[in-house]
């Protein structure tokens, strides 16, 4: 496979919501490419279409109009074991409100996209220890979501969508909750899991210091791009690359807390 291969191509997406006489733009015609391997970054305020973007993606929502296709082929189109395949084993959605399962521990709520796909246990629970070591969570498997703090829970979720080795990460403000040293370690994770496995990542974030660990982002306004970045991989540090991205806020809303 070739390293551009397109992967995902989001073509003229609308997603309008309707209620009553009052309907939302929350994506107006968003277009733009991920290629294989790639770790995309999207940006932008409160209510700009991020999570219906990547909800879109994950097949959670149907768009209004327009297409997304996975190497080509239109998801639209995938139905039964298809549809099931694309959303079980080829993505994995790490989604802003966690959506963990209330009556299920840490351990069965990690475990449960790995149960339904018939995974032996043995192999479950070495990846389960090697995951929650690494995010630090191995002291609340055994606790229910409402015993959890929101950055156990975030870090759950996250060993969650990554148990299951997706070639497709969705995730959607992965280190909200997280304080500074869990959320270094999850973005180290991702980083890994994108470099030497060459899987893909579209990460939605308010946090320029997690956009950096990015190779590309998405600055996204009222349900379009209005600017992107790239870092130059083989000549930019980090640092310089998150430099960018502040100025990049700076110019754009005037400071950070306009456009994020
Ligand atoms: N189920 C829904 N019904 C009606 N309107 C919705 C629904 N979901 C989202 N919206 C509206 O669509 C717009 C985009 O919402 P979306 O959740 O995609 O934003 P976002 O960029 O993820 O914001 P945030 O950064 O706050 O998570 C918003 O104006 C929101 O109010
Ligand atoms: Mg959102």
């Amino acid at each position: 496979m070739s390293r551009y291969e397109k992967l995902l191509e989001v073509r003229k997406l609308h997603k309008y919501y309707s209620k009553d006489v009052v309907s939302t733009k929350a994506l107006n015609g968003i277009s733009f490419d991920v290629l294989k391997g790639e770790y995309l970054g999207i940006m932008g305020a409160s209510g700009s279409g991020k999570t219906t973007l990547l909800n879109c993606i994950a097949t959670v929502i149907k768009p209004t109009s327009g297409q997304i296709l996975l190497s080509g082929v239109d998801i639209s189109s995938f139905d039964g074991t298809k549809l099931s395949e694309y959303r079980g084993n080829k993505i994995g959605y790490l989604f802003q409100d966690f959506a963990l399962l209330d009556n299920l521990t840490g351990k069965e709520n990690i475990l449960l996209p790995l149960s339904i796909h018939n995974v032996a246990m043995v192999t479950a629970e070495k990846k389960l220890n090697e995951i929650a070591s690494f995010l630090g969570i191995t002291d609340v498997l055994s606790k229910l979501p409402s015993q959890m703090s929101g950055g156990q829970k975030q870090r759950v979720a996250a060993a969650r969508c990554l148990i299951s080795d997706p070639d497709i990460i969705l995730a959607d403000e992965p280190t909200g909750a997280l304080d500074t040293k869990a959320a270094r370690l999850l973005m180290e994770k991702l980083s890994e899991i994108n470099q030497k496995e060459e899987h893909t990542i579209l990460m939605v974030t308010y946090d320029p210091n997690a956009a950096s660990f990015c190779s590309r982002i998405l600055f996204i306004q009222d349900g379009v791009i209005f600017h992107e970045l790239r870092r130059n991989i083989f000549e930019e540090t980090r640092e310089d690359f998150y430099s960018r991205i502040l100025q990049v806020m700076a110019q754009l809303g005037g400071g950070s807390a306009n456009v994020l």
